[in-house]
């Protein structure tokens, strides 16, 4: 297969996590002769050093041009102390989400099973967690009609039933190749944009009948994420909701380095981890790749490419059971920087059937593991 990857890797942390992935893409052409070729550009707060815009001209017409999007992270502390500046590299993301309609993002939460001490949380709470969180990501409060005064401030959020509708189909779809159940999530005991999501979900739930479907309040929610993870399966949220939300799940997870997400419209696609751009972390080579490498066997899974993905993803558990991780992980061996880690699952993809000794020789060296 052809593909032709737009690359935006973005601020802080952004550039160095995505070279890994693309470093796994190419692995992975290689290994099942495709021809994926990658077109950078620029986007956050690097483009606005050099375009004054955090969303260039140019940085649009090469995604409009692309098979799909990788997008690494976005934000810079210098723009966080001026609560009044109009512009924010943050628009950028928010920018392509907009342009490019991406109204589903999809964001797995997964329990490994290897990392399951390195969560703040008990183990038997969150062993066996599996949760599909479908985020709205194209509308609601982040896109409404915004005043901000030094008096006075208001963010409208506004959802119309056709952007309700369209995610809340897939959502069930998705459900219905999992565990069969769908957990909205709203604030319609309160907000009226919440009792428009109730209300067209109810319907929609009639023509799912095989889909078990509840619905929660985002505070409850919020808390029984925590204390009982299991119960769900795919959660449908709107876009705060679901932005609040997948970050508390990546307590779950052990670290927020590992969650990926898939940002779905009509006719483009665009692959991001939830992380942003950690800045204090840039370029010290302690960053964790696997979201983005992750992120890009969720780009993988949407072209169909799905032994692909099931490659990346392997190596990714293979990381992760021989300790070949990043500093947020790893309480083993010292000094496993992004790079490597992004090399180890490069290699991996080209020698699968390696065995686990060979693998951790090759890369901790031998001194390191006598
Ligand atoms: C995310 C991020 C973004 C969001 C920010 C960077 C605008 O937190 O993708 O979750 O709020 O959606
Ligand atoms: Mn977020």
């Amino acid at each position: 297969m052809k593909l032709n990857i737009a690359v935006l890797p973005g601020d802080g942390i952004g550039p160095e996590v995505t070279a890994q992935a693309i470093k796994v893409l190419k692995a992975i052409a290689m290994e099942f002769n495709h021809v994926f070729t990658f077109n950078k550009a620029l986007v956050g707060a690097s483009a606005m050093d050099s375009f004054e815009v955090p969303l260039p001209e140019e940085t649009i017409s090469i995604c409009e041009q692309a098979d799909a999007i990788l997008f690494g992270a976005i934000g810079d502390p210098k723009y966080d102390n001026d609560p009044s500046a109009t512009v924010r590299p943050e628009q950028g993301l928010l920018g392509l989400r907009k342009t490019f309609d991406l109204y589903t993002n999809i964001r797995p939460v997964i329990a490994y099973e290897d990392l399951l001490n390195k969560s703040s949380l008990k183990i038997k709470q969150i062993k066996g967690t599996d949760i599909l969180i479908y985020r709205e990501l194209a509308s609601g409060i982040y896109f409404g009609e915004k005043h901000f005064s030094n008096e006075e401030a208001s963010d409208i959020c506004v959802y119309r039933r056709s952007e309700i509708e369209r995610i809340a189909h897939l959502a069930f779809k998705a459900a219905q190749g999992r565990k069969r159940k769908l957990t909205l999530v709203d604030k319609a005991n309160v907000l009226a944009s919440s009792k428009l999501w109730r209300t067209v979900v109810n319907e929609i739930a009639q023509q799912y009948q095989d889909v078990t479907y509840d619905c929660m309040y985002i505070d409850n929610a919020a808390m029984e994420l925590i204390i009982n993870p299991r119960q769900f399966d795919v959660i449908l949220t709107e876009n705060m909701f679901g932005d609040i939300l997948s970050e508390e799940a990546s307590v779950i997870v052990g670290s927020i380095g590992l969650l990926a997400s898939a940002s779905i419209g009509d006719k483009y696609a665009m692959f991001e981890p939830i992380h942003g751009a950690y800045t204090k972390a840039t370029n010290k080579g302690i960053a964790n790749p696997i979201a983005s490498i992750l992120s890009a066997a969720m780009l993988l899974d949407h072209f169909g490419l799905y032994d692909e993905a099931a490659l990346v993803r392997e190596g990714v558990d293979k990381s992760l059971k021989l300790h070949i991780t990043t500093p947020d992980l790893n309480t083993k061996y010292d000094n496993i920087s992004t790079t490597k880690v992004g090399d180890f699952i490069e290699d991996f993809i080209n020698n699968p059937d390696e065995t686990n000794l060979n693998f951790t020789n090759i890369h901790l060296g031998q001194s390191t593991i006598i």
